[in-house]
C-alpha cells in the first residue's frame, strides 16, 4: 500500500488524476471504477481540465460505477445514475454507452448484480478502481461487517451513512435504505486501486483502514490486501497515522 500525504484537498484531486491519466493514456480503452459522493469530485475537475484542454482523451474508455441507491427512480439528481451521467460522462466525454451503473430498480436484484460482477469480468476487469471511504470505513457501500469475499449485492446502509448522505436530499427522510454495491472481493479484484479522502471527519477512518487489523469492521482495512493500492490524502485526513 503506497500513502501519499499532500497538504491540500485539491492536491489531492490532482495526483489522484495523474494516476487514472498515465493508466488512461497507456491504455486509451482502460476500464475506469468510478466512486461518486464529494471525496472525487476534485478528480473529475482535474481530468475533465485535462479534457478540456485537448491533454487527454478519455472517450473510448469505459466505466462501472461502485453503487447505486435503491428506490429512488433514475431520473433523480441524486441517483447514482444521475450523478455519473452529471460529474463524470459529460465533463470527461467519456461514451455513455460505455459506462455503467448497477441497476437500483431490477425485479430479480440477484440477477441484476450477479450480471454486473460478470460485464466487469467481461471488460476484462477494472484497471483503476476510485474510491472515497466513509467515516465508519465503509469502501463502496460495503458497510463495517462486510465480508471480504463479497461480491455485488444489495446491502443496507448504517445510519451513520444515512445521516452524511441526508446533504444530498431535501428531506433526511428521503435518503434511501438500501443500496446495490460493488462488493469488497469486487473492488479487489480491480487491477489498480486509488482511495482519496480529505479532511479531519476521515482521519479515524484512513488510521483504521491503513494501519489497523484486517476487519470486516473496518472494511477500508481490506485493500491491504491489495497489490496495487494508492491511497491520496491530505494533511487532515492523515492527523491519526502514526
Ligand atoms: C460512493 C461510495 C462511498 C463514498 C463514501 C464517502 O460511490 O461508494 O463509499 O466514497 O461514502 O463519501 P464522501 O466522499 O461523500 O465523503
Amino acid at each position: 500500500m503506497e500513502i501519499i500525504i499532500l497538504p491540500t484537498p485539491e492536491d489531492v484531486g490532482r495526483v489522484a488524476a495523474d494516476l487514472i491519466s498515465s493508466v488512461v493514456k497507456a491504455k486509451p480503452t482502460a476500464v475506469l471504477g468510478l466512486a461518486t459522493g464529494s471525496s472525487p469530485l476534485d478528480i473529475y475537475h482535474s481530468l475533465a481540465t485535462r479534457v478540456a484542454a485537448g491533454e487527454l482523451d478519455v472517450s473510448q474508455a469505459s466505466g462501472f460505477a461502485l453503487d447505486e441507491y435503491v428506490g429512488i427512480p433514475l431520473e433523480h439528481p441524486e441517483s447514482y445514475a444521475a450523478v455519473i451521467a452529471r460529474d463524470v460522462v459529460g465533463p470527461l466525454g467519456m461514451d455513455p454507452a460505455k459506462v455503467r451503473v448497477p441497476d437500483g430498480r431490477a425485479l430479480d436484484i440477484e440477477a441484476a448484480t450477479a450480471e454486473y460482477d460478470a460485464a466487469i469480468a467481461a471488460a476484462g476487469g477494472v484497471d483503476i478502481q476510485i474510491l472515497g471511504i466513509g467515516a465508519n470505513g465503509h469502501i463502496g457501500f460495503n458497510e463495517p461487517t462486510s465480508s471480504f469475499a463479497s461480491r455485488t449485492r444489495i446491502k443496507t446502509l448504517a445510519p451513520e451513512t444515512r445521516a452524511a448522505n441526508a446533504r444530498f436530499f431535501d428531506d433526511p427522510a428521503d435518503v434511501p435504505t438500501h443500496c446495490l454495491t460493488q462488493g469488497l472481493g469486487t473492488i479487489l479484484d480491480a487491477h489498480r486501486v486509488v482511495l482519496v479522502a480529505q479532511g479531519a471527519g476521515k482521519a479515524a477512518a484512513i488510521a483504521a483502514a491503513v494501519e489497523g487489523p484486517l476487519s470486516a469492521m473496518c472494511p477500508g482495512s481490506a485493500l491491504q490486501l491489495h497489490q496495487h493500492a494508492t491511497i491520496v490524502i491530505d494533511e487532515a485526513a492523515a492527523a491519526e497515522l502514526t
